[in-house]
């Protein structure tokens, strides 16, 4: 059908934007220049922090995703900038290999941001891992995955609340998968091991992940690098900001097309060759250490809400972190080179993809507990045993699904940098309606 193309945001001229392919331990500068027209192309129903007064209607700050940086390379989102500016960043570079991203961290504007377009990959890359002779080269490929609204012109749709008490949308659901920004493509490969990098950045939805042709996922690493040995998955669920890296074998699919679906939608369609050179790659049997963290170790043990209110004033629906907003007085100070636990007490209804800034770290349980209680007298009773990590969560992580009903624990050592950053939820509406607070590393 013809129609026309629709407006769309991206790094360089693209969506999403260039692949960075980086070294551990080789720094990087890289200069943010803010290209962005002064109108939005997408409707600003509703912004807090934000447009109106003397906030600018345009305004971005990239923040990769991730990635171990001083406080002033961050994006934290209040610096920053309107177009015709920029920022010069510097990445160390110095932390484990590991699929990150970057994007769009704007306050107040982050989901608009991003929405429009303002992602890309950013790639980690170090020698232990390439030591292990896992498929590289152009057998190594991100695949950026997300969701977006696509109106009957073919034209990019924000959804607009139509209930004046609330103005804004609590999550943003498309009604067409992209990958790598496409719309179901195709991509050759030969009958041979590829490595995935899967990344959701949609703005609320998850993927739920499988290959036809019964084939499995060797999942090999989790949002911040490698894990302990490879896992075989049938499926893979990612919730947003979430990553895997996958491997996985065509060797035995030549001449077939297989396709990568979520639920039973195809994604990405792979066309094996049928015929190759040999395949060098090896998938080792084990792939790093990754020491559990002990949680005796940490020096504070922080108990945090995740919880929705209605404003007394008749104002709309804000999603809160431990009852608080951007805002208040900062809470979370952690000492530099301590270690911490957190521990998420999930009041809503749903799971929040929920993601510290700086820090990797490790999910120690999750655990349901007695809502009334805590309602009542603010007491935390558990009604259940503390539930393990799955296998595939038991590597770094920087984001964790924190589900209703349940505690979910992390711990985190703070190496390194001072300053102040930020913790969140993924689902990008929530994080722009003030489940976003600020943290200060001392
Ligand atoms: Cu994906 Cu605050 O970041
Ligand atoms: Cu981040
Ligand atoms: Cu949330």
């Amino acid at each position: 059908r013809d129609v026309p193309p629709t407006p769309l945001w991206g790094y360089d001229g693209q969506f999403p934007g260039p692949t960075f392919e980086t070294r551990r331990g080789e720094p990087l500068l890289i200069e943010w220049a803010n290209a962005l027209p002064t109108q939005h192309f997408l409707p600003i129903d509703h912004t807090i922090h934000g447009a109106g007064k003397d906030q600018p209607e345009v305004r971005a700050v990239t923040h990769v995703h991730g990635a171990r940086v001083p406080a002033d390379a961050d994006g934290y989102p209040e610096d920053w900038y309107v177009p015709g500016r920029s920022a010069l960043y510097h990445y160390p570079n110095g932390q484990d290999a590991a699929t990150l991203w970057y994007h769009d961290h704007a306050m107040g504007i982050t989901r608009l941001n991003i929405y429009a377009g303002l992602v890309g990959a950013f790639i980690v890359r170090d020698a232990e891992e390439q030591k292990l002779g896992l498929p590289s080269g152009d057998h190594d490929i991100p695949l950026i995955l997300c969701d977006r609204l696509l109106a009957q012109d073919g034209q990019l749709y924000y959804p607009v609340s139509d209930d004046p008490s609330a103005p804004w949308v609590m999550q943003c659901n498309g009604n067409i998968p992209l990958c790598n920004g496409k719309i179901f493509p195709y991509f050759e490969v030969e009958p041979q091991r590829y490595r995935l990098r899967l990344i959701n950045v949609a703005n609320t939805s998850f993927f739920d992940l499988t290959l036809s042709h019964d084939q499995a996922f060797m999942q090999i690493a989790s949002d911040q690098g490698l894990l302990s040995k490879p896992l075989e998955r049938a499926r893979i669920e990612l919730y947003p900001a979430e990553r895997a890296d996958v491997v996985v074998d065509f060797s035995s699919l030549a001449g077939k097309t297989v396709q990568l679906r979520h639920q039973s939608q195809g994604i990405l369609e792979f066309r094996v060759r049928s015929s190759s050179q040999r395949d060098t790659s090896v998938l080792p049997a084990a792939l790093r250490d990754v020491p559990r963290i002990d949680p005796a170790s940490a020096v504070r043990h922080r108990v945090m809400t995740l919880n929705e209110i209605d404003d007394a004033n008749g104002n709309a629906m804000q999603m809160l972190l431990d009852g608080k907003r951007w805002s208040d007085p900062i809470s979370e100070n952690p000492r530099q080179n301590s270690t911490e636990t957190w521990s998420f007490v999930n009041l809503t209804g749903d799971a929040h993809p929920i993601h510290l800034h700086l820090v990797r770290f490790q999910l120690l349980d999750r655990r349901p507990f007695d809502l009334f209680a805590w309602n009542a007298r603010r007491e935390l009773i558990f009604t259940g045993p503390a539930q393990s990590p799955e296998p595939h969560e038991m590597g770094w992580k920087d984001t964790v699904r924190a589900d209703p009903g349940m505690v979910t624990r992390i711990a985190m050592r703070f190496e390194g940098e001072p300053g102040r950053y930020v913790w969140h939820c993924h689902f990008l509406e929530h994080e722009d309606n003030e489940m976003m607070r600020p943290y200060e590393v001392l």
